[in-house]
């Protein structure tokens, strides 16, 4: 019996970048079915909803997603949800995995993914003139998510850091720093420290090398995340892995970039990496691992379909 994986483009450089995943992955020839299926913002213009039920249904019934990306308004459009957020929600995806390599650099990012600034408690007052975000902070999510990233610094150089800003926002980040430093006592084996964000964007851009293994909070993740992608090579090779309860669901950090979309020169490699997570976690280590390396040493050449097909030869 195979796999199967729900493929989902997308709005913009999705429809070029899933497409070019696809074509890796059938030249590996392994049991895994790809099945296609529509969300974005193009999909709620014309179906009213950006993850229609049918999707929801057939992303229920795979062993993982592949996500392209979607278009996220910056303003409020009345009746749109992004459909990254709510399949992060539904499966209750809790971690975000972002690994970001280059020479001498290789982190991880383990970003919470259900809660803080993300919980959609948004208020303005009647007046208009005041608007309030509630962080929700709780200590089961904090707990499972310094548990996940104690347990891939395991498999890594044992090295975590944990990212806060516990000197000001005292009761929210005091209780994610109270959880996790709880949790990683059953880790005696990891070297543990702690930084404040703004530090710990400083240390990452001044010394970058010394990082292993970041665990922080929903916004603070987002962040720090991209400014990692910025350091390791952009956005083009950033990958990303939605896991914990649910189906998993791997995407492309970066964003359905409009402004080049249609042209045939986005970058794939970040959704080929994410493809690369995608199979380590079904257990096919071996192809997982030589996706990633053809990946990263395959540079772009401005041109989708021949960096595709580079990376393919570089399969070996
Ligand atoms: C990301 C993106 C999303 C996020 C947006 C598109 C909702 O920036 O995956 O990092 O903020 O999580
Ligand atoms: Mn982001």
């Amino acid at each position: 019996m195979g796999f199967a994986v729900t493929f989902i483009s997308g709005d913009g450089i999705g429809a070029e970048v899933i497409p070019a995943a696809q074509q890796v992955l059938e030249a590996l020839r392994l049991p895994v079915d790809i099945q296609h299926a529509e969300a974005g913002f193009a999909t709620f213009e014309q179906r009213g909803s950006a993850l229609p039920d049918d999707t929801l249904r057939l992303c229920e019934n795979s062993s993982a997603v592949l996500f392209g990306a979607t278009q996220s308004p910056m303003a409020k459009v009345a009746g749109y949800n992004s459909p990254i957020l709510q399949l992060r929600r539904h499966f209750d995806l809790y971690a975000n995995l972002r690994p970001a390599r280059r020479g001498d650099i290789d982190m991880l990012i383990v970003r919470e993914n259900t809660e803080g600034l993300y919980s959609h408690r948004e208020h303005v007052s009647e007046d208009g003139r005041t608007a309030i975000a509630e962080r929700v902070i709780t200590e089961k999510a904090s707990r499972r998510i310094v548990q996940t990233a104690c347990e891939m610094a395991m498999k890594r150089r044992r090295k975590l850091t944990i990212v806060h800003k516990a000197n000001v926002l005292k009761e929210t980040c005091g209780l994610f720093r109270e959880a996790a430093f709880d949790v990683v006592n059953q880790f005696p084996d990891l070297t543990v420290d702690e930084m404040l964000v703004d530090s710990c964007a400083m240390r990452l851009v001044m010394t970058p090398e010394g990082f292993d293994v970041l665990v922080t909070t929903n916004l603070f993740g987002d962040i720090l995340s991209d400014l990692a992608a910025g350091l390791t090579g952009g956005l083009g090779l950033a990958p990303s892995a939605n896991v914990g309860t649910g189906v998993p669901v791997f995407e492309p950090v970066h964003g359905s970039a409009p402004d080049i979309a249609g042209h045939g020169i986005a970058d794939p490699r970040a959704t080929i990496l994410s493809l690369g997570l995608l199979l380590n976690h079904l257990g096919f280590v071996e192809q997982a691992t030589r996706i990633t390396e053809a990946a990263y040493h395959t540079e772009h050449t401005g041109n989708t379909a021949q960096t595709t097909q580079a990376i393919i030869r570089a399969l070996g």
